[in-house]
C-alpha cells in the first residue's frame, strides 16, 4: 500500500493500482470502503474495482481511461515507486506502450494532481484513440449528487446539478478551447463528502461520471481525443494533462475553498491593481484625445492601470478587419502610438493593451500574406466567426509570430498589462495532421510561459468572448481572468457566483459599468456595481466622462475601500451566504484577523418601515466565537448573523470587521 499526505488529506492505493481510501489523515486505517465481495458476472474485475487507471482491456465495459485503435489494450505492473509522490509503470509487451502514471498532492494543500505519460517503445506505431488523465473513485452506496457550471455567451457558470443513481453523465467540449458551455471542474457528493474534480487543460475535453450497481462512482477527466486520435511513432510519447482531485468534509463551498487555495499557489504573489478598461466607453471607435479624457477620470478616481481595448491597431475600425495586424493605427494616435501611452504614464497611470493574438480577419495584411496560417479543411469553406479565422498556433512559424509580436509590443512600449482574448472556437481542422488539438494548446502555453519569464512585470489578463477560456492551466498561466461580458448587476452577480464555485477571487476580474440587465433588468445603484466588482480583481468599465461630481466622489472612494481590503478579498478564504436570489446574499472573505463582507440585496424590499420587518442576517463563517468582532461577537456574527436593513436606495454594502 502506498499513502500520500496532502495539507489535511491523505490518499492510499494498493499494489494493483486501486484506491483504498481517500478522506482525512488517518483515513485508511480501517476497511476499505473501496472493497467489495461477491462472485464478478459477465465482465471483468477492472469493471466492478475501484481502478486508479485502466486500458479497455482491464476494464471493457464501465469506462477505461486509454485505449488505442485496431486492438484492446492490456499490461503489466512494472513497479511502483516513491518519487515526488508515486511513480507507477505498466507496460504492455504486444505493442511496447509503455505508461508511467503519477499521483501527488500539490505542496501545502489537499489537491491530488494525477497524470499520465504513454510512451511508444515499439517498433510500430501506434494510434491512440481515448487519453484520460486519470480516474476518480468515490464510494456512491445510494448514488450522487453531481453539482456543475454550465451556460453560454453573457451567462457563463451557472450553477447547475444533477443525481445520478445509475448510469453515465459527462460535460465536455469540442471546441478546442475550454468553452462557455462547461466549467471544466465539478462536484460529486455522495452523501457523506464532497469531492472536486478538475482537469487542467484549454483544449477539447470530457469529464464524465460513471454510477455502478455495486456502489461505485468513477470519475474520468481527460482531453477529448473525438475523431482526432493521436499517433505515436516509435520513440515518441505523449503526456497527459494534469486531472486534479480534491476530498471536502465541507460540501461544495468546501471543495471551493480547495481549489481557491490551490489557485492561489499557482498563481504568482501581487497585488492585483485597480484597472480602467475603455471597451463598453469607446468600443472600436479608439482615438489618443477621447482615450486620455477616460484616462484624466480614470487617475481622478485612482485607477492604478488605463486598459486600453479592441480598436487601436491598423483596420480596426469594427470587427470586419484588422486581427492580425497589431501596429498602432496612426490615424488614430496622431502624435504616435508612445507619445499616447507616454501621456497616459504621465497623469501616474500603468498602461494596458488588449490582444487577439491567435486571430485573424480575412480583411488584413497578415491573411493576404499568410492564408495558410488558418485552419481549414482542404477543399473546404472556411468559417468566419465575428468575422475571423482561427490561426494555426500549433504551427511553429505562427507560435513565433504570435510569441514576437507579443515581445515586440511590450518591448517597445512600456506595457504592464495584456488582455489575451479569443473570441472564436476553431472549426475546420486537418483530420490528418498530428495532434491539432494538442499542439495549439502547448504553443499557447509556450507564449504565456515565455511572457512570464521575459516580462515579469506584466499582468496577463485572460479573455474568451467572456468566460470561455477559464481553467485550471490559465489559472496556472494568467493573473486573472474575465468571466463573462455581460456586466449588468443582477446578472453579474449570478454569474461571479458560480465563478467562486470553482474560481478564486484574485482571478476573477470585474468592472463597473452603466450596463442594463440582459437578463434582470431591475435597476441597482452604483454601490452595488461597486460591491460587486470588489467581490474579485476591482475595475471600471463606464464611460466615466459622463459621471457627475457626485457619482465620481462616490468612485473615488469605493476604490480607496477596495485597495484597503485588496488582500483579504484575493487572499481570503471564501464563504459564500445565501443565494444570489434573495435579500440574503453575500460573500465572506477571512484572512488571519480581517475579515470582509460583500452582501448585495438580490431579492425584494419587505416592510420599507410601512409594516413591521426584521433585518436581513449574514451568518459568518469560521470566526473565533470567543473574540471580538467590532460590535459583535464571534458567536454572534455565526449564530445570528451581521445585520443589514436594506431600502430602496441601499442595496449592497462591503463590510469590514477585525478580531480584536
Ligand atoms: C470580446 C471580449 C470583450 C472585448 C471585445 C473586444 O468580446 O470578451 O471584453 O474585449 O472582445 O472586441
Amino acid at each position: 500500500m502506498w499513502t500520500i499526505t496532502g495539507a489535511t488529506t491523505e490518499y492510499t492505493i494498493d499494489d494493483q493500482l486501486e484506491l483504498v481510501a481517500w478522506g482525512p489523515h488517518g483515513v485508511s486505517h480501517g476497511p476499505s470502503p473501496y472493497a467489495f465481495h461477491g462472485k464478478v458476472q459477465y465482465m471483468l474485475r477492472g469493471d466492478v474495482a475501484a481502478v486508479e487507471y485502466a486500458p479497455d482491456g482491464v476494464r471493457p465495459f464501465l469506462g477505461a481511461d486509454l485505449g488505442i485503435a485496431a486492438q484492446v489494450l492490456n499490461w503489466r505492473l512494472v513497479s511502483v515507486t516513491e518519487q515526488d509522490g508515486l511513480r507507477a509503470e505498466l507496460v504492455d509487451d504486444v505493442t511496447g506502450l509503455r505508461v508511467e502514471l503519477r499521483w501527488r498532492f500539490a505542496p501545502g494543500t489537499d489537491v491530488v494532481e494525477r497524470w499520465a505519460v504513454v510512451h511508444n517503445d515499439g517498433a510500430a506505431a501506434v494510434s491512440v484513440t481515448r487519453l484520460g488523465s486519470a480516474g476518480f473513485n468515490i464510494p456512491s452506496p445510494a448514488g450522487v449528487d453531481i453539482s456543475y457550471l454550465c451556460g453560454q455567451w453573457s451567462q457563463e457558470f451557472t450553477p447547475a446539478s444533477t443525481t445520478l443513481t445509475r448510469g453515465r453523465f459527462a460535460i465536455g467540449s469540442e471546441q478546442g478551447v475550454t468553452g462557455h458551455q462547461f466549467a471544466s471542474t465539478i462536484a460529486v457528493a455522495n452523501g457523506q463528502a464532497t469531492y472536486g474534480i478538475g482537469l487542467a487543460w484549454t483544449g477539447s475535453w470530457q469529464i464524465s461520471v460513471d454510477v455502478d450497481a455495486a456502489g461505485l462512482a468513477r470519475v474520468r477527466a481527460g482531453r477529448s481525443l473525438e475523431g482526432a486520435p493521436i499517433t505515436l511513432a516509435p520513440g515518441e510519447s505523449v503526456t497527459t494533462p494534469v486531472a486534479a482531485g480534491v476530498y471536502s468534509a465541507d460540501g461544495h463551498d468546501g471543495v471551493a475553498r480547495q481549489w481557491h487555495a490551490y489557485e492561489r499557489r499557482l498563481a504568482r504573489p501581487a497585488t492585483r491593481k485597480v484597472i480602467y478598461n475603455s471597451w463598453e466607453a469607446t468600443t472600436f471607435d479608439v482615438t489618443a484625445e477621447a482615450q486620455l479624457a477616460l484616462a484624466d477620470v480614470a487617475a481622478e478616481l485612482g485607477v492604478e492601470t488605463f486598459v486600453v481595448d479592441d480598436g487601436w491597431f491598423v483596420g480596426r475600425h469594427d470587427d470586419h478587419g484588422g486581427l492580425g495586424d497589431w501596429t498602432p493605427d496612426p490615424a488614430k494616435f496622431p502624435d504616435g502610438f508612445g507619445a499616447f501611452v507616454h501621456a497616459v504614464r504621465e497623469k501616474g497611470l500603468e498602461f494596458g493593451l488588449w490582444v487577439e493574438p491567435e486571430m485573424v480577419n480575412p480583411k488584413s495584411a497578415l491573411y493576404a500574406a499568410h492564408p495558410d496560417w488558418v485552419y481549414e479543411t482542404a477543399g473546404r469553406e472556411r468559417s468566419t466567426i465575428r468575422q475571423q479565422y482561427l490561426l494555426n498556433l500549433g504551427r511553429e512559424d505562427v507560435f513565433e509570430f504570435v510569441r514576437d509580436t507579443l515581445d515586440g509590443l511590450l518591448r517597445d512600449y512600456p506595457i504592464t498589462y495584456l488582455k489575451w482574448d479569443f473570441n472564436r472556437p476553431r472549426t475546420e481542422a486537418d483530420r490528418n495532421a498530428q495532434d491539432v488539438d494538442g499542439a495549439h494548446v502547448h504553443n499557447l502555453y509556450r507564449v504565456l510561459d515565455f511572457l512570464r519569464a521575459n516580462h515579469p512585470g506584466v499582468t496577463i489578463e485572460g479573455c474568451a468572448a467572456g468566460g470561455a477560456r477559464v481553467d485550471l492551466a490559465m489559472a496556472a498561466r494568467t493573473d486573472m481572468l474575465w468571466p463573462s461580458d455581460n456586466t449588468a448587476p443582477l446578472d453579474r452577480l449570478l454569474i461571479q457566483w458560480g465563478f467562486l464555485g470553482a474560481h478564486a477571487p484574485h482571478l476573477m476580474s470585474s468592472w463597473v459599468t452603466d450596463a442594463a440587465g440582459m437578463f434582470d433588468d431591475r435597476p441597482r445603484s452604483l454601490a452595488f456595481r461597486f460591491v460587486l466588482a470588489c467581490a474579485g480583481v476591482l475595475g471600471i468599465g463606464a464611460d466615466i466622462t459622463r459621471w457627475g461630481d457626485a457619482e465620481k466622489a462616490e468612485a473615488t472612494e469605493w476604490v480607496a475601500t477596495y485597495k484597503r481590503v485588496r488582500d483579504v478579498i484575493t487572499r481570503g478564504e471564501v464563504h459564500r451566504i445565501g443565494s444570489p436570489h434573495e435579500e440574503r446574499c453575500a460573500i465572506q472573505y477571512t484572512l488571519g484577523d480581517r475579515v470582509v463582507v460583500c452582501a448585495w440585496n438580490a431579492g425584494g424590499l419587505d416592510g420599507r418601515d410601512g409594516v413591521p420587518a426584521r433585518d436581513v442576517r449574514l451568518p459568518l463563517r469560521g470566526l473565533d466565537p470567543a473574540a471580538r468582532y467590532g460590535d459583535f461577537s464571534g458567536a454572534h456574527l455565526m449564530a445570528v448573523g451581521l445585520p443589514v436593513r436594506w431600502t430602496p436606495g441601499y442595496d449592497a454594502g462591503l463590510f469590514e470587521l477585525e478580531r480584536q
